[in-house]
């Protein structure tokens, strides 16, 4: 006997990723079926048989859980002040070169011990998962020496242990430049020290950095990123966002298993994303919290560039969590369909983590499922500061939710 049944509702799920172009926008649609879970994982769609456990989902949404695929989750403190000083005309960049931005909430995330560090993020996490995230990459980056950079690694995998999403670590050493050294001490600290220690104790998948004018350089990024290559991690890169800064060009070099950001690709930062077969991940929140420039999502379409969508959840550039919002925005913002945004979303965002086994409704795929209370996919861009989610199945457990009926 089967553990779980889900009959009726309309089932949207995307072909196996990285889906790019117009298959985008050609979710596959299945209507009053049934699918059935075993051990975690989706073992038959419209076949009957006896299961433990039944959900009725007529006239409801089914979707695959969302997959949040670049956050900066632990963290302490909040940059309130910041946001009015933007407000009243300062720039992110200028804020930074004063000591403030990013380095401030170094400062508050050195000062607190891992305990309040987990205590934070797990009320973050069960917040996400109330609107939908099933699986979320991490950053470390709030740190900048090797025992806090160590430290927000730890938090983090111990959050692996508790929490209700599936966890990706990512090593983000480079996020700034500390004050204290300089910075080819600095860099030299992360070849030498930091990767060989985070790869050793396998404390993360990926290794990121924030390759921009002001903070690292292609060629630091390069350098850096070929290292964590060279020790078996998985890279991505914060590239292009603020401006035009070479992070997308040197992607078949680092073989980026994605680019995040891109308000500002070159020409030949596209062409080397798609020599190296990366993915975009676009980041609307962000956008809209900077008054930034829409990464040029259509262009990535036309390109054949697969993209995904995430929150960036941070508190300098990015304080929204709620996938919901961050699709809705993505329609907004990029001029892309409900179905682009739930494709970038889902089945992209899962390749976008090295998590191919999630992100969608297929046979053999991890049971990771969201029923939501409506009538069709359009409506989750189109009321997203509600939350329509109802119920949450993860890894197969049947997870009752909010009362969002
Ligand atoms: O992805 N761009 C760099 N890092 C974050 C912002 C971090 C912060 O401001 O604290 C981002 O937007
Ligand atoms: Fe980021």
């Amino acid at each position: 006997m089967n553990d779980l049944k889900i009959i009726g509702g309309r089932i949207v799920t995307f072909q196996d990723g990285p889906v790019s172009g117009s298959c985008m926008d050609s979710p596959l649609v299945l209507e009053n079926t049934n699918i059935i879970i075993d051990d975690g994982h989706i073992v038959a769609i419209d076949s009957d048989g006896r299961t433990r456990e039944t959900i009725d989902a007529s006239e409801k949404l089914i979707i695959p859980g969302f997959i949040d695929c670049h956050t900066h989750l632990v963290f302490a403190g909040s940059r309130e002040d910041e946001f009015e000083k933007r407000l009243r005309g300062a720039s992110y960049q200028k804020i930074a070169s004063e000591g403030g931005g990013i380095l401030s909430t170094v400062e508050a995330t050195r000062k607190a011990d891992k305990k309040t560090l987990v205590v934070l993020a797990k009320k973050r996490l069960d917040y996400a998962f109330s609107w939908g995230t099933t699986t979320i990459e991490i950053k470390s980056g709030y740190g900048l020496s090797q025992e806090t950079e160590i430290k927000m690694l730890e938090v983090i995998n111990e959050l692996r242990e508790t929490s209700l999403q599936t966890i990706v670590p990512t090593f983000l050493g480079a996020h700034e430049f500390p004050r204290e050294i300089g910075r080819e001490e600095y860099i030299d600290i992360i070849i030498k020290k930091m990767i060989p220690e985070v790869v050793k104790r396998g404390l993360a998948r990926f290794i990121d950095v924030f390759c921009e004018e002001g903070v690292y350089s292609k060629d630091e990024s390069t350098r850096i990123l070929l290292e964590g290559v060279k020790h078996g991690l998985l890279t991505r890169i914060h590239a292009d966002e603020l401006a035009s800064s070479g992070g997308s060009e040197i992607a078949s070099d680092i073989k980026a298993v994605t680019c995040d950001h891109l308000s500002y690709p070159s020409e030949k930062g596209i062409n080397s994303m798609k020599k190296a077969g990366t993915i975009a991940v676009l980041l609307p929140a962000t956008t809209l919290f900077l008054s930034g420039k829409p990464a040029p999502a259509k262009r990535f379409i036309d390109e054949g560039i697969p993209f995904a969508i995430a929150s960036d959840f941070n508190p300098g550039s990015s304080p929204v969590l709620a996938m919901p919002l961050v699709i809705g925005l993505a329609c907004l913002l990029y001029k892309i369909t409900p179905g682009e945004a739930l494709c970038a979303s889902t089945i992209n965002a899962a390749y976008a983590v090295g998590e191919e086994d999630r992100g969608g409704i297929e046979e053999d795929k991890k049971a990771d499922i969201l029923i939501c209370n409506c009538k069709n996919e359009k409506e989750i861009p189109y009321w997203f500061g509600f939350n329509l989610i109802e119920c949450v199945i993860k890894d197969g457990k049947f997870k009752k939710l909010l009362d969002n009926k």
